[in-house]
Protein backbone atom coordinates (compact mmCIF):
# COMPACT_ATOMS: atom_id res chain seq x y z
CA UNK A 1 0.00 0.00 0.00
CA UNK A 2 0.95 3.42 -0.91
CA UNK A 3 0.63 6.15 1.77
CA UNK A 4 0.73 9.92 0.51
CA UNK A 5 2.12 12.55 3.28
CA UNK A 6 1.71 16.09 1.69
CA UNK A 7 1.86 19.27 3.15
CA UNK A 8 3.03 23.13 3.45
CA UNK A 9 7.28 23.36 3.77
CA UNK A 10 7.71 22.71 8.08
CA UNK A 11 4.66 21.75 8.80
CA UNK A 12 6.50 19.04 10.41
CA UNK A 13 5.48 16.15 7.28
CA UNK A 14 9.34 15.11 6.92
CA UNK A 15 9.09 14.37 10.16
CA UNK A 16 5.60 12.42 10.43
CA UNK A 17 6.43 10.80 7.12
CA UNK A 18 10.13 9.05 8.49
CA UNK A 19 8.66 7.91 11.46
CA UNK A 20 5.79 6.28 10.15
CA UNK A 21 7.63 4.49 7.16
CA UNK A 22 9.72 3.31 10.69
CA UNK A 23 6.67 2.03 12.31
CA UNK A 24 5.37 0.31 9.24
CA UNK A 25 8.71 -1.22 8.28
CA UNK A 26 8.53 0.40 4.35
CA UNK A 27 10.50 3.04 2.77
CA UNK A 28 10.56 6.33 2.57
CA UNK A 29 10.53 8.85 -0.25
CA UNK A 30 10.92 12.60 0.14
CA UNK A 31 10.15 14.11 -2.73
CA UNK A 32 10.97 17.15 -2.01
CA UNK A 33 15.04 16.53 -1.29
CA UNK A 34 14.94 15.86 -5.01
CA UNK A 35 13.57 19.35 -6.38
CA UNK A 36 15.80 20.73 -3.88
CA UNK A 37 19.36 18.73 -5.09
CA UNK A 38 17.97 19.62 -8.56
CA UNK A 39 17.31 23.58 -6.75
CA UNK A 40 21.06 23.20 -5.47
CA UNK A 41 22.55 21.87 -8.91
CA UNK A 42 20.72 24.51 -10.86
CA UNK A 43 22.22 27.21 -8.72
CA UNK A 44 25.54 25.55 -8.34
CA UNK A 45 25.68 25.54 -12.16
CA UNK A 46 24.01 28.51 -13.45
CA UNK A 47 20.87 26.41 -15.05
CA UNK A 48 18.46 28.65 -16.44
CA UNK A 49 15.40 27.98 -15.79
CA UNK A 50 14.07 27.26 -19.52
CA UNK A 51 17.53 24.56 -19.26
CA UNK A 52 15.52 22.83 -16.09
CA UNK A 53 15.24 19.55 -18.19
CA UNK A 54 18.69 19.32 -18.57
CA UNK A 55 19.02 18.64 -14.94
CA UNK A 56 18.04 15.37 -15.45
CA UNK A 57 21.11 14.23 -17.40
CA UNK A 58 23.24 15.64 -14.69
CA UNK A 59 25.22 12.52 -12.80
CA UNK A 60 22.96 11.66 -9.68
CA UNK A 61 21.20 9.15 -7.50
CA UNK A 62 18.77 8.61 -5.67
CA UNK A 63 18.17 5.93 -2.72
CA UNK A 64 15.16 5.46 -0.48
CA UNK A 65 14.84 3.37 1.99
CA UNK A 66 12.82 2.22 5.40
CA UNK A 67 13.70 5.55 7.45
CA UNK A 68 15.49 7.44 4.77
CA UNK A 69 15.59 9.19 1.50
CA UNK A 70 19.15 10.08 -0.06
CA UNK A 71 20.69 12.19 -2.96
CA UNK A 72 23.97 11.96 -4.75
CA UNK A 73 25.63 14.12 -7.12
CA UNK A 74 28.52 13.72 -8.49
CA UNK A 75 29.02 10.43 -6.23
CA UNK A 76 28.97 12.98 -3.29
CA UNK A 77 25.69 12.64 -0.90
CA UNK A 78 24.36 16.41 -0.52
CA UNK A 79 22.08 16.76 2.95
CA UNK A 80 23.08 19.67 5.34
CA UNK A 81 23.73 22.22 1.93
CA UNK A 82 20.19 21.54 0.83
CA UNK A 83 18.13 22.70 3.98
CA UNK A 84 19.09 26.30 3.28
CA UNK A 85 15.97 28.42 2.98
CA UNK A 86 17.85 29.82 -0.86
CA UNK A 87 17.84 26.05 -2.21
CA UNK A 88 14.22 25.79 -0.80
CA UNK A 89 12.98 29.06 -3.09
CA UNK A 90 15.02 27.53 -5.97
CA UNK A 91 13.79 24.11 -5.87
CA UNK A 92 10.25 26.35 -5.57
CA UNK A 93 11.01 27.78 -8.73
CA UNK A 94 11.35 24.81 -10.52
CA UNK A 95 8.57 23.66 -9.63
CA UNK A 96 6.20 26.32 -11.15
CA UNK A 97 8.09 24.61 -14.62
CA UNK A 98 5.27 22.65 -15.36
CA UNK A 99 7.50 20.50 -18.20
CA UNK A 100 10.25 19.73 -15.34
CA UNK A 101 7.43 19.46 -12.66
CA UNK A 102 5.72 16.58 -15.24
CA UNK A 103 8.78 15.15 -15.80
CA UNK A 104 9.83 14.63 -11.89
CA UNK A 105 6.04 12.77 -11.88
CA UNK A 106 7.10 10.01 -14.33
CA UNK A 107 10.53 10.29 -12.41
CA UNK A 108 8.99 9.25 -9.19
CA UNK A 109 6.50 6.42 -10.40
CA UNK A 110 9.27 5.23 -12.38
CA UNK A 111 11.40 5.18 -9.53
CA UNK A 112 8.68 3.30 -7.24
CA UNK A 113 6.79 1.21 -9.65
CA UNK A 114 4.87 -0.92 -7.36
CA UNK A 115 6.36 -0.74 -4.27
CA UNK A 116 4.55 -0.18 -1.11
CA UNK A 117 5.80 3.43 1.06
CA UNK A 118 5.33 6.41 2.34
CA UNK A 119 6.49 9.02 -0.04
CA UNK A 120 6.27 12.26 1.35
CA UNK A 121 5.85 16.15 -0.66
CA UNK A 122 3.65 18.24 -1.87
CA UNK A 123 1.56 16.96 -4.93
CA UNK A 124 2.15 13.06 -3.89
CA UNK A 125 -1.87 12.61 -3.33
CA UNK A 126 -2.59 15.26 -6.30
CA UNK A 127 -0.04 13.76 -8.80
CA UNK A 128 2.37 11.75 -8.22
CA UNK A 129 0.53 8.70 -6.88
CA UNK A 130 -3.39 9.61 -7.07
CA UNK A 131 -4.05 6.39 -6.31
CA UNK A 132 -2.70 5.93 -3.29
CA UNK A 133 -5.54 5.14 -1.04
CA UNK A 134 -4.63 6.80 2.01
CA UNK A 135 -3.88 10.28 1.55
CA UNK A 136 -2.65 12.56 4.61
CA UNK A 137 -2.54 16.55 4.86
CA UNK A 138 0.25 17.97 7.33
CA UNK A 139 -0.17 21.23 7.97
CA UNK A 140 0.24 23.99 10.91
CA UNK A 141 -0.01 27.87 10.66
CA UNK A 142 2.85 29.94 9.86
CA UNK A 143 3.93 31.18 12.58
CA UNK A 144 4.04 27.52 13.97
CA UNK A 145 5.84 26.49 11.15
CA UNK A 146 8.49 29.78 11.20
CA UNK A 147 8.80 28.86 14.49
CA UNK A 148 10.15 25.25 13.68
CA UNK A 149 12.29 26.17 10.92
CA UNK A 150 13.59 28.95 12.53
CA UNK A 151 15.06 26.57 15.97
CA UNK A 152 16.30 24.26 13.34
CA UNK A 153 18.80 26.23 11.68
CA UNK A 154 19.91 27.75 14.52
CA UNK A 155 20.52 24.30 15.85
CA UNK A 156 22.65 23.65 12.81
CA UNK A 157 24.60 27.22 12.98
CA UNK A 158 22.93 29.18 10.07
CA UNK A 159 22.53 33.02 11.07
CA UNK A 160 19.20 33.54 10.45
CA UNK A 161 15.82 35.63 12.48
CA UNK A 162 12.42 34.74 12.92
CA UNK A 163 10.91 36.98 11.05
CA UNK A 164 13.11 36.08 8.09
CA UNK A 165 12.33 32.41 8.00
CA UNK A 166 8.18 33.62 8.27
CA UNK A 167 8.91 35.98 5.70
CA UNK A 168 10.88 33.13 3.64
CA UNK A 169 7.82 30.43 4.36
CA UNK A 170 4.55 33.01 3.60
CA UNK A 171 6.45 33.80 0.24
CA UNK A 172 7.03 30.26 -0.72
CA UNK A 173 3.18 29.22 0.55
CA UNK A 174 2.42 31.94 -1.90
CA UNK A 175 4.09 30.89 -4.61
CA UNK A 176 3.47 26.71 -4.36
CA UNK A 177 -0.35 27.46 -4.21
CA UNK A 178 -0.66 30.13 -7.20
CA UNK A 179 0.87 28.10 -9.48
CA UNK A 180 -0.85 28.48 -12.63
CA UNK A 181 -0.66 24.75 -13.22
CA UNK A 182 -0.44 22.17 -10.83
CA UNK A 183 -1.33 24.19 -7.48
CA UNK A 184 -0.19 22.90 -4.74
CA UNK A 185 -3.71 21.90 -2.69
CA UNK A 186 -4.51 18.57 -0.75
CA UNK A 187 -6.37 16.16 -2.71
CA UNK A 188 -10.25 16.00 -2.09
CA UNK A 189 -9.74 12.31 -0.47
CA UNK A 190 -6.72 13.36 1.96
CA UNK A 191 -7.30 13.72 5.65
CA UNK A 192 -6.03 17.01 6.78
CA UNK A 193 -4.33 17.19 10.18
CA UNK A 194 -3.02 20.51 11.91
CA UNK A 195 -0.26 19.96 14.08
CA UNK A 196 -0.23 23.51 15.43
CA UNK A 197 -1.40 22.57 18.81
CA UNK A 198 -0.28 18.60 18.83
CA UNK A 199 2.46 16.23 19.32
CA UNK A 200 4.36 14.53 16.95
CA UNK A 201 3.57 11.57 18.90
CA UNK A 202 -0.18 12.52 18.72
CA UNK A 203 -0.48 12.85 15.13
CA UNK A 204 1.42 9.38 14.24
CA UNK A 205 -0.84 7.65 16.68
CA UNK A 206 -3.86 9.46 15.11
CA UNK A 207 -2.44 8.48 11.08
CA UNK A 208 -1.77 5.13 12.97
CA UNK A 209 -5.39 4.50 13.75
CA UNK A 210 -6.69 5.17 10.48
CA UNK A 211 -4.16 2.79 9.10
CA UNK A 212 -5.35 0.33 11.41
CA UNK A 213 -9.13 1.19 10.31
CA UNK A 214 -8.53 0.77 7.56
CA UNK A 215 -6.65 -3.08 7.28
CA UNK A 216 -9.90 -4.20 9.38
CA UNK A 217 -12.24 -3.31 7.65
CA UNK A 218 -14.36 0.03 9.04
O1 LIG B 1 9.16 20.00 1.14
P1 LIG B 1 10.29 20.95 0.90
O2 LIG B 1 10.14 22.25 1.64
O3 LIG B 1 11.64 20.31 1.13
O4 LIG B 1 10.23 21.28 -0.68
C1 LIG B 1 11.00 22.31 -1.25
C2 LIG B 1 10.29 22.89 -2.46
O5 LIG B 1 10.25 21.92 -3.51
C3 LIG B 1 8.84 23.32 -2.24
O6 LIG B 1 8.73 24.69 -1.91
C4 LIG B 1 8.18 23.05 -3.56
C5 LIG B 1 9.03 21.99 -4.22
N1 LIG B 1 8.37 20.68 -4.21
C6 LIG B 1 7.39 20.44 -5.14
O7 LIG B 1 7.08 21.34 -5.91
N2 LIG B 1 6.80 19.20 -5.19
C7 LIG B 1 7.12 18.22 -4.33
N3 LIG B 1 6.54 17.01 -4.42
C8 LIG B 1 8.12 18.45 -3.35
C9 LIG B 1 8.71 19.70 -3.30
Amino acid sequence: MKIAIDGPSASGKSTIAKLLSQKLGIPYLETGLLYRMFGYIAFKEKIKPEEALELFEQDFKVIYDVGKTEVYWKGKKLSEELKKEEVGKYASLLGEIPAFRKKMIEFFRRLVGDTQLVAEGRDVGTHIFPEAPLKFFITASPEERAKRRYLELRLKGFETSYEEVLNAIQERDLRDANRPVYPFKPAKDAHIIDTTNRTVEEVLEFILNIIKGREIGY
